[in-house]
C-alpha cells in the first residue's frame, strides 16, 4: 500500500499542486489524501478540491494563544485519515515541539534557499543582496528549529546579473515543483508501512 500523505498549506499552494499532480500518476509511490490549511481563505484549498482532493481548514483563532491545542486539532484530522507522511508546503506557522515530535521522520518541509543559508523569510532578496552566485531550494525533515533538520535534497539555480527578487523567486519555484515530488517519492519508497 502507498503511504497516505497530507499537505499543510497557508496560501497559494503551488507546491501542493505539484505534489498532488505528481501523485496522480499511477506509478507514484504515495497517495495525497488531505490538504489542510490554517487559513480558510487559502487559495490552495480550492485548487486541491478541483483536483479531487479533500481540503479542509483548521483555523487557529478558536484556540487563541494555545498553539498546541490548535495542532492537536490538526493532528486529529491527520490521524482520522490514517495519514503517514506530512508535507509542509508554505505552511506559515511555527510548530510546537509536540507536533514535531509526533511526526519525527515523517514530516517534510520545503524552503526557498540552499539551507543552511538563509533560513526564515525574504530568502530571494537576501540572496541577491549577499551577492550569491547560486541560490535554490531545500527539502528537509522537520525538527525543532525553524528551517532546520536533515536535508533530503536541494536544487540549485544561478543568480543572474540584474536579477529581481521576483525573477529569482520564479526560477527557484520552478525547481521547487520538481524537487518536492521527487523527494517525497524517495521517502515514500523507504518508509516501511505497518502491517494492515
Ligand atoms: C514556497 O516558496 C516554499 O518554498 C515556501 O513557501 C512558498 C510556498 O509557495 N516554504 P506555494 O504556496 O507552494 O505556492
Amino acid at each position: 500500500m502507498k503511504p497516505r500523505v497530507a499537505i499543510l498549506i497557508s496560501g497559494r499552494g503551488s507546491n501542493m499542486e505539484a505534489l498532488v499532480k505528481a501523485a496522480q500518476a499511477r506509478d507514484y509511490p504515495a497517495e495525497v489524501v488531505l490538504v489542510l490549511s490554517n487559513k480558510s481563505e487559502a487559495m490552495g484549498l480550492e485548487i486541491a478540491r478541483k483536483l479531487g482532493i479533500e481540503a479542509i481548514a483548521v483555523p487557529a483563532r478558536p484556540f487563541g494563544k494555545d498553539r498546541e491545542a490548535h495542532e492537536r486539532a490538526i493532528d486529529a484530522q491527520l490521524r482520522a485519515r490514517n495519514v503517514q507522511i506530512v508535507c509542509l508546503a508554505g505552511y506559515m506557522r511555527l510548530l510546537t515541539p509536540w507536533l514535531v515530535q509526533r511526526w519525527t521522520g515523517r514530516m517534510l518541509n520545503i524552503h526557498p534557499s540552499l539551507l543552511p543559508n538563509f533560513p526564515g523569510l525574504d530568502t530571494h532578496a537576501r540572496a541577491i543582496a549577499a551577492g550569491e552566485a547560486e541560490h535554490g531550494c531545500t527539502v528537509h525533515l522537520v525538527t525543532g528549529g525553524m528551517d532546520e533538520g536533515p536535508v533530503l535534497g536541494q536544487a540549485r539555480v544561478p543568480v543572474l546579473p540584474g536579477d529581481t527578487e521576483a525573477a529569482l523567486a520564479a526560477r527557484v519555484l520552478a525547481q521547487e515543483h520538481r524537487l518536492y515530488p521527487a523527494i517525497l517519492a524517495e521517502l515514500s519508497r523507504k518508509i516501511s508501512l505497518p502491517a494492515s
